[in-house]
């Protein structure tokens, strides 16, 4: 691109999550303001496949700063490489290579960028079409997702909105395990990485904090509730990730959907945890399954804050005529990184994360001590 852009796409992927509808904003004002006109498509990579699109302007973005959700739509089961296209006579799942349908339909708004607001399948497929022989789709990602684990930047907005709901959640249960002299299990969304559920935890104090990073031991857990109730402490409060497993077994999946390009869906480890601890202690327990709860409402003030200032840079990036880079946050820095660092790739939280030694300092279980 020689001259300063006249049109841009953009789109929302994956999980809705807080702050979208901030991004949106930020990018759709910088765009008007220097003369762009914005093309959104609906339900992420769907719209671009099926070319359903419309105008985005000024008016549009007004007000939606602090709304939850998309404007756009979208979309976490579309995958243009692999789209799903119906069952075969044997019931199996057939999927079709639609890539060259989202190059024309790109082509046909005569757009000079295409922003894309994602997680990791998100990055993993506007890498696949950036890159795809013959594409000139000049793709800049914008990197969202309430489980924080995106490689390539240490922060993705939405995530501090759901930890803030789940800490509120935590801190409401808290009561209710206090009075009864119940251990309550809180089961928080995530994936296989256990960002929600440390911060979390951290945040509300909870008892142990079981994540997908430190396979627990049901003997350990067990034993941190028997010895809070040793020291006088007849209740539990308990933070677990939906991706954590107990040394000896394998996550709780709650249903695969084949037309996902992440077909597993996880949930159901804080049951499991809950009625093992029950049989053994005696003590009573309870279990909260947070769920998409932690996707919703209002993004909180460092999110706005986050996706308002990811938005100025994409665009930023789209004025200068750069393509192929996803905006990311590098320790307190804005900053950039290839497109292709985050494809196919997991940001966990590693063992030797200073917030998990704080963390024990305080006494949280992690479910891998090793038993009195
Ligand atoms: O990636 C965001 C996330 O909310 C995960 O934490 C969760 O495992 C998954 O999406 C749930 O997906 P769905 O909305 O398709 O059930």
């Amino acid at each position: 691109m020689t001259q300063s852009p006249r049109r841009i796409g953009v789109l929302t992927g994956g999980g809705d999550c807080p702050g979208l509808n901030a991004v949106l904003r930020a990018v759709t004002k910088d765009a008007v303001f220097h003369g762009i006109e914005v093309v959104g498509f609906e339900d992420g990579f769907l719209g671009l496949v099926q070319n359903r699109s419309r105008p985005v302007t000024a008016a549009d973005v007004s007000g939606i700063l602090t709304s939850g959700g998309t404007i756009l739509g979208t979309c976490n089961r579309t995958n243009p490489a692999r789209l799903h296209a119906g069952v075969d006579s044997g019931g199996r799942a057939i999927f079709k290579d639609v890539t060259d349908v989202c190059i024309r339909n790109y082509r046909s708004h005569a757009l000079d960028a295409l922003i894309v607001i994602g997680g990791d399948g998100t990055m993993t497929i506007a890498q696949h079409l950036a890159s795809y022989p013959g594409s000139d789709i000049a793709i800049i990602g914008i990197p969202k997702t309430i489980d924080n684990d995106l490689f390539g930047t240490d922060l993705t907005f939405g995530f501090l909105t759901a930890v803030a709901t789940a800490t509120e959640a935590l801190d409401k249960v808290h009561t209710t395990a206090a009075s009864h002299h119940r251990a309550l299990f809180v089961e928080v969304m995530g994936r296989n990485a256990g960002w929600i559920a440390l911060h979390a935890g951290v945040a509300s104090g909870a008892d142990a904090i079981l994540i997908p990073e430190i396979p627990f031991s049901l003997d350990s857990v067990t034993d941190a509730i028997l010895a809070r109730s040793r020291m006088g402490k007849r209740y539990s409060v308990i933070c677990i990730s939906e991706g954590a497993r107990p040394r000896d077994g394998s996550q709780v999946v709650q249903r695969i959907d084949e037309t996902s390009p992440d077909p597993i869906r996880l949930g159901g480890i804080a049951k499991f945890v809950s009625d093992h601890v029950e049989a053994r202690t005696g003590v009573e327990c309870r279990q909260v399954v947070l769920g998409h709860v932690q996707r919703g409402g209002s993004p909180i003030a460092a999110d706005r804050v986050l996706a308002t200032q990811f938005g100025h840079h994409a665009m930023t990036l789209v004025r200068a005529g750069v393509r192929g880079r996803m905006v990311a946050m590098t320790g307190l820095k804005l900053s950039d990184v290839p497109l292709s660092e985050p494809a196919g790739k997991q940001r966990l939280v590693p063992i030797d994360h200073p917030l998990l030694a704080a963390a024990r300092a305080v006494y949280t279980s992690f479910g891998d001590e090793t038993p009195a």
